[in-house]
Order: structure tokens, then sequence, then C-alpha cells
């Protein structure tokens, strides 16, 4: 097994041999999750603290899930509609809580780079459960463990990644860990929906869906993130849908068995068809949510045995 890191910021920094551990580790972690005891004692005696200062369903509950599943204690902090900022405030509340001997911090925050930061100034395992625009790295390990079980491979896929990349910090993170495994991958969407600089990405960029579709083994749907847009970047949402929503006609373009996904919220009507979203044959967007579990199990699972190492040399005197 190989994982050398000490935090999980971002895909940016992981190698192709450590995505590969995480995702097989949480391959046994969704056997687990399937049994009626649900328990390990990975973590048992260690202090994981979820910090969200953005909204979230699926992450949040799966982070909390994940810890007591491994036997951490847990705490959730309810900073999501206080009135805790970015800078001094976001580090003084991390200085608080460092104080506090835990072992694990799992931080969404709304600014990008927030939690890097974050991280250089605690001594314990930091987690990254999204910030901004910037990344969400176990969505991406768990959309590759969703791909991976549904494809049989996560090599040589033709991925398109449609609607508001602009503002994805999924997006993001799911570009960087499907190149780094050599996929090829397609960006759809309309050009006020694509980042700066995107013709240097390396991928193909489309504004067409049907044209973006074509021969696609995988179709990743997105949420156009309006708390991320300052002014109209779409006509309206029923032109949006009408050009950009996923059907089962645009579908048709993509590969008969081509897997539809979306990290969730949904928007159904605005970039999905509701009715595709629940049709099994298609939808993996139940798996994701299933993965997500397991794929944060294993990151924190695997930070830890880091953690645990690093203070038995620190104890041992062994200067590092
Ligand atoms: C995503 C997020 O928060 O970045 N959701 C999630 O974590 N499942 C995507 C989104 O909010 O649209």
């Amino acid at each position: 097994m190989t994982f050398r890191a000490r935090h999980l910021l971002g895909i940016e920094h992981l190698a192709p041999d450590e995505i590969r551990t995480v995702l097989d580790l949480a391959d046994t972690y969704v056997d687990l999750n399937r049994r009626t005891i649900k328990r390990t004692d990975a973590l048992a005696g260690m202090t994981q603290i979820n910090m969200f200062f953005e909204a979230s369903t699926r992450t949040q509950a799966s982070f909390e899930l994940a810890g007591k599943r491994l036997g951490a204690d847990v705490m959730n902090m309810a900073v999501a509609h206080s009135s805790v900022k970015k800078g001094e405030t976001l580090i003084d509340t991390a200085l608080t809580l460092n104080a506090m001997h835990p072992d694990l911090l799992v931080v969404r925050h709304p600014s990008s780079g927030a939690v890097n930061l974050l991280a250089s100034k605690v001594n314990c395992a930091v987690l990254n459960a999204g910030d901004g625009k910037h990344e969400h790295p176990t969505q991406a390990l768990l959309d590759a463990l969703t791909i991976r079980r549904a494809k049989g491979r996560l090599q040589r896929l033709v991925v398109a990644i449609c609607g508001d990349i602009a503002h994805s910090r999924v997006a993001r993170s799911n570009l960087l860990l499907l190149g780094k495994m050599e996929n090829r991958i397609r960006l759809i969407g309309p050009p006020t929906l694509m980042p700066a600089g995107v013709n240097e990405f390396g991928c193909e960029v489309y504004d067409d869906m049907r044209a973006g579709l074509e021969g696609a083994d995988v179709v990743m749907m997105l949420r156009l993130q309006k708390e991320r847009m300052d002014g109209g970047f779409i006509p309206s949402e029923r032109e949006y849908y009408h050009r950009y929503g996923l059907d089962a006609e645009k579908l048709a373009f993509a590969k008969p068995d081509a897997i539809v996904m979306h990290p969730g919220p949904m928007n159904r009507g605005v970039e999905i068809d509701g009715e595709l979203a629940d049709d099994i044959n298609r939808s993996v967007i139940q798996e994701q949510v299933e993965m997500g579990v397991a794929v944060r199990m294993a990151a924190m699972d695997l930070l830890a045995r880091n953690l645990k190492a690093e203070r038995g040399r620190m104890a041992a005197g062994v200067v590092v």
C-alpha cells in the first residue's frame, strides 16, 4: 500500500499509486458497509472534527458516518450559518479546536485555498471537503471508485464533464484525477461557464452537447453553482435545459452503455431530466453516494495510519 500524504487537500498532489491505494481500500469498506454490523476500530480512540462553513448534505453526512464506522469520536461544529469568515477568524477557530487535540479535521469552506491555509496551522490531519472553486478531492475519489466499479477500469475512458465547469471544484478535482489515470476528458458547456484558460487544460472543449457526448463512456453532469455566480451566466434555466440539460435524447449520442453521474444536489429539469436521473439502468447517482462513505473511510484510515507512524517516530526521537 502506498499513501504518503499527511493531509488530503486536493488531487493535485496525489500520485496515481496513492489514488489506487485509496480506491482499493475503499472497495473493502464497501463490503463492510453492506453488512449489518458496519464497524472497525481503525480510528478507535481518535477524535474527528467536522467543520462545514458551507451547506452540505451528502459530504457532511458521509464524513460523519465514515468516522463513526471507523470507531472515532466525531464532533460536528455547527458553523454553516454562523458569522465566521475567512482569514484570522478561521485560523483562530482552527487553533482553538487544535488545542483540543483532534486527530482529523474535515473542513468545507467557501474560499479557495482556505483549507490549505488551515492545514499549515494545525498538527492533525486535514481533509478538504470542498474549498470554493478549488478542489473537492473525496468527491473525485468517490467518482473514480464508482466509474471503476461500473466500467471495470479507470483508464482509456472517454469522460464528458458537462455544465457549469467554471464554478465547480468537483470538475477541477475530477479533471486532475481522471487526467492522472490517462482518460480522455471532454468539457461541455456554454462558453460563459468555461474557466479562463480552458484551452490549455489538455481536454477537448465543446459547447454542443450532442457533439461532445458522441462516444462517451461516462457522462458527468454538474449543478449550476449560482452561489458562486456574480451576474447572468445563462439566458434562462429553460433555455439552459434545452441546450445543456441531459435527457434520453441527448444521452443517445453517448455509448449505449454510458453511465450517468451527478455529485448532487441535483436540480431536476435544469441540468438533468428527473426520470433519467432515477433510471437505474443508466444512472449511478445513488452508487456515488454509497461510494462516498467508503472512500471517506479509506482516506481517513490511511491518513490516521500516517499520523500514528509520524507520532511514533517523534516519540522515538527520530528526526524527520
Ligand atoms: C458538490 C459540492 O459541494 O461541491 N456537492 C457535493 O459535495 N456532493 C457539488 C455541488 O454543490 O453542486
